[in-house]
């Protein structure tokens, strides 16, 4: 079974309509020609409309990084799955360890912004990740199992089909400390049997899993050598066209 590797950038609150403008420009040029990889970027909201123009005609799909599980109405604030799908998000990523650590997002939620993101049609990228204390307790799969399986309630099999999973684990993000490609593995190769215990070996077989966490273009290769990595989410790489562009071409590393 093969899966398309799949790179993410996720922006988080960086970049002025200009800036974000300017960093698709340069990312055009400095991945084309780039085969066999899937490419998304996640601006933040306000850029999503200029980077939707600029991605015109090309491969590199939009993702926005976070949503509200309504509809519409008064919910002064929020964006709905159905404003994403009509800015063309292809992607949105959903329970960011950010979200949950500053915003308050509990697995209820995220579960209730999966399910709106697939009434849309905008894919979501479910992230789910231990903190420090998690794993120094040894706690790691059992929050991994639960994130899991509480994100993923009552999502059908064929949703589940096209969706991304994102490990990222907590002490991993934005500190420079990258999980080793054996530590992400073992975690990897939990969620995709979780997968099949929640679904089918089917599902679990073509179900992408980033993995997120101080991604660098010399930490890619060895993270992309995993038999479970399929891709990697990347935050701090990702606001400079170079790293990023060198992440999406870690085959020619
Ligand atoms: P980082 O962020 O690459 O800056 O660690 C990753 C993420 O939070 O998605």
């Amino acid at each position: 079974m093969s899966r398309v590797p799949f790179m993410a950038g996720n922006w988080k609150m960086n970049k002025t309509v200009g800036e974000a403008v300017e960093l698709v420009k340069e990312l055009k040029i400095s991945i084309a020609g780039t085969e066999g990889v899937e490419v998304a970027v996640a601006p933040p909201f306000t850029a999503l409309y200029a980077v939707r123009k600029e991605l015109e005609g090309s491969s590199i799909r939009l993702a926005a990084q976070n949503l509200y599980w309504e509809e519409k109405g008064a919910f002064t604030g929020e964006i709905s799955s159905l404003m994403l799908k009509e800015l063309g998000c292809h992607y949105v990523i959903i329970g960011h360890s950010e979200r949950r650590q500053y915003f308050g997002e509990m697995d209820v939620t995220v579960n209730k912004r999966m399910r709106a993101a697939l009434s849309q049609g905008v894919i979501p990228i479910l992230c789910i990740g231990e903190t420090l204390k998690e794993r120094e307790e040894e706690k790691t799969f059992t929050v991994i199992d639960s994130q899991l399986g509480n994100g993923l309630k009552g999502i059908g099999e064929r949703e589940m089909e096209r969706m991304v999973i994102a490990y990222e684990p907590v002490w991993a993000i934005g500190t420079g400390k990258t999980a080793t490609p054996q530590q992400a593995e073992e975690v990897h190769q939990f969620i995709r049997q979780g997968l099949e215990k929640l679904y089918t070996r089917g599902v679990a077989e073509v179900v992408r899993i980033q993995y997120g966490g101080s991604v660098t273009p010399e930490s890619v290769k060895g993270l992309m050598s995993q038999k479970n990595i399929d891709g990697a989410l990347v935050g701090g790489a990702s606001l400079k066209s170079e790293p990023f562009s060198k992440i999406v071409r870690f085959k020619e590393m």
